[in-house]
C-alpha cells in the first residue's frame, strides 16, 4: 500500500466515524451556534419557532381555555428517577403514566429539563420572556399526544404532536424544596454523559400554584431539530429558587465530557426569542388593567411625580405665606404693602416651579416597549 492510499483510507475512516456518523453537535454560541442551526436543521428557520416574547398588550384573552390538570404527577411510585447531563441541559425522563389534561388531546409525559443563564447581574436564562423581561431560568415539562401518536418519536414531527409546560423561575429568599430534589444531585452529573438515579418525588410540586393563568400558543422545540409541533403553555405565575440553588444550576455542570482537557461550563443554554410572525398568543386570564412598566419607565414616573410634588409644595408654601402676610382677606391689593423680599421670593418660586414642570414634562413615561420583531 503506498502512502497516498493510506492517507485516503485514513481520511475515509475519519469521515465515516466522525463527521458523518455523529449527529451534528450544535451549541448555543460559537461556530455551531443559534444563527447556524437552520443550516443543518431547516425547521429552526421556520416561521413558527419558540421561544417567543409574550407581549401582554397583544395577547388575546380566551376565557374558554381550561385549567391545566397534571395527571399522575404526584403518583411517582417507588422507581427512582434518572437525572442526566446531556451536554445541553440536565434532563430527567418521566414515566408515561404521567400526563396533562385540559388540552384538546390527552398528552403523556416524556421528560423535563431546564434552561438557565450565567449568573450575571441582569436576570437572563429563561427562554420565554414576558413584556421583554427574562427570568433567571425556565423549566420545561415535555409531553406527547398519546391520543394521536404511538410514541414520542412519531409525535414530535407532527402538528399537535407535543405539549410543553413552561415554568418561569426567579430568585427568592427561600430554598425551594421541590427543586432541591433535582439541584442537590447536580454535583453527581457534572460532566456530559453522566447519569445519577435519584429518589422519585412529586413532580406537581415543581409547578406554580395557579394552573389557571397561562399563555398558550403554537410553537416549536427550542433546540435542534426545532420541530414546529409544540402546543405551548407558559404559566403566568413564576416559581422561586434561592440564590444558592440558582448558582448551583449555573455553575455545576459542564458541556464537556469527563477528562476533557478544556472543560467548559454549561451556561446560557437558552435560545433567543423568535419572531411571532402571524401567530396569536392566547391568555387564559385577563390582565387587570395593570400596566407593566420597565425600569426606565418606573424611574421616569417616580422622578415625574417627585418633581410634581415638590412643585406643588412650593406653590402651597407660597400661597400660605401670601395669606399669612396679608392681615385679612378684605385688604385691597393696592393697599397692601409690597414687601421687596417677598416678591423676590415669588419670582424665585415661580421660576423654580416652571423649571420643575419642564422636568416633569420631559420625564413623562415613554411609550410601552414594542414586541420583538
Ligand atoms: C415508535 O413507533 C413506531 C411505529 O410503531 C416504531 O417504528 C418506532 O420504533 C417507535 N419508536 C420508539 C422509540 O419506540
Ligand atoms: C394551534 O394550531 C391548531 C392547528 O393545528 C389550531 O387549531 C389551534 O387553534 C392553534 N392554537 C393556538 C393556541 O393558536
Amino acid at each position: 500500500m503506498d502512502f497516498g492510499t493510506s492517507v485516503l483510507l485514513i481520511l475515509l475512516f475519519w469521515l465515516g466515524t466522525g463527521s458523518c456518523a455523529a449527529e451534528i453537535d450544535w451549541t448555543y454560541s460559537g461556530q455551531m451556534g443559534q444563527p447556524q442551526w437552520s443550516e443543518f436543521f431547516p425547521d429552526c428557520g421556520g416561521s413558527g419557532q419558540s421561544p417567543i416574547n409574550m407581549d401582554s398588550a397583544q395577547t388575546k384573552y380566551e376565557p374558554r381555555l381550561a385549567v391545566v390538570r397534571p395527571l399522575g404527577y404526584s403518583q411517582h411510585g417507588n422507581e427512582p428517577f434518572t437525572l442526566s447531563n446531556n451536554g445541553h441541559t440536565v434532563i430527567m425522563p418521566l414515566p408515561n403514566w404521567m400526563g396533562i389534561g385540559g388540552l384538546p388531546w390527552q398528552f403523556s409525559a416524556v421528560q423535563l429539563h431546564l434552561h438557565w443563564g450565567n449568573g450575571g447581574s441582569v436576570a437572563t436564562g429563561s427562554e420565554h420572556t414576558i413584556n421583554g423581561r427574562s427570568t433567571a431560568a425556565e423549566l420545561h415539562i415535555v409531553h406527547y399526544n398519546s391520543e394521536l401518536y404511538e410514541n414520542v418519536s412519531m409525535a414530535m414531527t407532527q402538528r399537535d404532536g407535543l405539549a410543553v409546560l413552561g415554568i418561569l423561575i426567579e430568585v427568592g429568599e427561600e430554598t425551594n424544596q421541590a427543586y432541591a430534589n433535582i439541584i442537590n444531585y447536580l454535583s453527581r452529573i457534572r460532566h456530559a454523559g453522566q447519569k445519577v438515579t435519584i429518589p422519585a418525588f412529586d413532580i406537581q410540586t415543581l409547578l406554580p400554584k395557579d394552573l389557571r393563568s397561562y399563555y398558550r400558543y403554537n410553537g416549536s422545540l427550542t433546540t435542534p431539530p426545532c420541530y414546529q409541533s409544540v402546543l405551548w403553555t407558559v404559566f403566568q405565575e413564576t416559581i422561586k429558587l434561592s440564590m444558592t440553588q440558582l448558582v448551583k444550576l449555573e455553575t455545576l455542570l459542564y458541556t464537556s465530557e469527563e477528562g476533557d482537557s478544556q472543560p467548559s461550563v454549561l451556561q446560557d443554554n437558552y435560545r433567543a426569542t423568535q419572531p411571532l410572525n402571524q401567530r396569536v398568543v392566547l391568555a387564559s386570564f385577563q390582565h387587570r388593567g395593570v400596566k407593566v412598566y420597565t425600569a426606565g419607565e418606573i424611574s421616569a414616573i417616580v422622578m415625574g411625580s417627585l418633581c410634581g410634588c415638590v412643585g406643588l409644595a412650593v406653590i402651597i408654601r407660597f400661597i400660605v405665606k401670601t395669606i399669612r402676610s396679608t392681615s385679612s382677606w378684605d385688604v385691597l391689593p393696592s393697599v397692601r404693602p409690597a414687601p421687596q423680599s417677598r416678591s423676590k421670593d415669588m419670582g424665585k418660586a415661580l421660576k423654580q416651579d416652571m423649571a420643575l414642570k419642564t422636568t416633569a414634562e420631559s420625564g413623562k413615561p415613554a411609550e410601552p416597549a414594542q414586541s420583538e420583531p
